[in-house]
């Protein structure tokens, strides 16, 4: 038999194990199914919703959702170091595309696969938060609502329910009475996670975003709205969604939640990163699951671990803070071996496909979200953008898993591979301890 790429099982069904090959014309599949098949089609991974929403976003939003700190250097690493990672297949006990679900904080999940937080992602495309979170929701897969969004904390639990994570910044001023009420409420709403960004201590700048014009405080002036204009998807997401606006704040701006109020609110009240005392205060008041996002240290993730946290995001922040910060990943293995016992490890920054989630969660992860994927994906589809992505994601990790000889997420651990740029033990002993 020529070899297809593709087992007998898959040939005889192509959606077997929620596989939906591209390459079958199937006349009896729903009109949705149908849509489904077309996009893989045409952008079968996320580099080709990249290009995509690079031609069809304004300027300022392509280089908002997509630039880095300095010269991208950051998130080049974070992508090279996944690239590097080679995965060692056994065969002979895989005849179909194995299930990805898994478990995280003990609610289930179709796959180790989430949406990372993203602050006024309605900038990139307006509507952001609702489309990812409804397609979320019906994937079964973790959304993480940042706090600077265009949706409350109580309408986003409305809408995914079963899947939402709420991530919030520092609010110091009056004893933190802004962050440890968001707290309450993200307890009342029945968030599964509530995750503190600590990797934020200093402002940086994004080049990119500079030369676009987007200042700060953020304005939508006569050279952004000139930019717009040449955007039609974006304007009509816009006249239809409304200027996005972060009402998850509102409550403490007097009723103001315009991004220009929000920008001068942050300023007063926002800025620097949690101190360990603050996140153990956290950790005193919030009765759920408490993350905190932004470790590469394993020293950090011990001592996370010390406070009670439960789980901690490895994370550069998507490479938009400094160039010179290690790849997420390759501050994993480390971190893993120090705290994997005991906490719930995200790997975050630079994740683009299901393979790149498979070498996580093979180097010590146990899931492996993605930021700038799922904007591209608006970008360049609109509402359709994130139910694609996330079928992309796992259906590349299905086929992985398959490939590899796993019968199950699990069984990734156990995967032989090579991580070269790994972060050693004599690395981390190199500067003075602090
Ligand atoms: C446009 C944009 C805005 C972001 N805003 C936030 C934010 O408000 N809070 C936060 O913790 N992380 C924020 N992040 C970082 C993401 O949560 C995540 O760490 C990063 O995107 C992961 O890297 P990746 O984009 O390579 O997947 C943002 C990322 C992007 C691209």
């Amino acid at each position: 038999m020529p070899d297809t790429g593709i087992s007998q099982e898959t040939d005889s069904n192509p959606r077997k194990g929620g596989y939906v090959d591209p390459r079958y014309l199937d006349e009896d599949a729903s009109r949705d199914q149908k849509i489904a098949l077309e996009l893989r089609r045409r952008y079968p991974n996320a580099f080709d919703l990249r290009k995509k929403a690079r031609k069809r976003l304004p300027r300022f939003a392509f280089e908002y959702i997509d630039g880095g700190a300095g010269s991208d250097g950051n998130i080049q690493r974070n992508w090279a170091s996944l690239d590097g990672i080679e995965l060692m297949p056994r065969y002979g006990n895989v005849v179909a595309p194995p299930p990805t679900d898994i478990e995280l904080f003990g609610v289930p999940y179709n796959a180790p696969i989430g949406i990372s937080p993203i602050g006024g992602p309605g900038t990139g495309f307006p509507g952001a938060e609702r489309f990812l979170a409804r397609a979320a929701q019906a994937a079964g897969i973790p959304y993480t609502l940042g706090v600077l969004s265009a949706i409350t904390i109580e309408e986003a639990a409305e809408i995914a329910p079963d899947v939402l994570w709420l991530q919030i910044y520092r609010f110091a001023r009056n004893d933190h009475k802004i962050g440890l009420d968001l707290a309450r409420r993200a307890e009342t709403a029945g968030v599964k996670a509530l995750v503190l960004t600590w990797d934020t201590p200093v402002r940086t700048t994004r080049p990119r975003e500079v030369k676009a014009g987007i200042t700060n405080p953020f304005r939508l002036n006569m050279r952004l709205k000139m930019d717009a204009m040449s955007s039609p998807p974006w304007l009509m997401s816009m006249m239809r969604n409304g200027i996005p606006r972060f009402v998850s704040i509102k409550p403490y701006m007097g009723g103001a939640s315009s991004l220009e109020e929000a920008a001068k609110f942050m300023r007063t009240e926002g800025g620097g990163a949690f101190t360990w005392e603050e996140v153990k205060r956290y950790r005193d008041v919030f009765k759920g699951r408490l993350v905190v996002k932004g470790i590469l240290h394993p020293e950090d993730a011990k001592r996370a671990v010390e406070i009670g946290l439960d789980g901690l995001f490895v994370s550069n922040h998507g490479g938009r803070q400094i160039e010179a910060l290690p790849a997420s990943i390759d501050a994993v293995p480390a971190i893993a071996k120090e705290v994997g016992k005991k906490a719930t490890i995200v790997l975050d920054s630079g994740v683009r496909t299901g393979i790149d989630a498979a070498r996580a969660l093979a180097v010590g992860a146990d899931a492996a979200f993605a930021g700038k994927a799922f904007l591209w994906s608006l970008g360049a589809l609109g509402e359709r953008g994130p139910k694609h992505m996330i079928d992309v994601l796992k259906a590349e990790l299905s086929s992985t898993l398959g490939q590899l000889g796993c019968l199950s997420v699990g069984e990734l651990r156990n995967v032989p591979r090579r991580h070269r740029t790994a972060w050693s033990p004599e690395d981390f002993a190199t500067g003075t301890s602090i």
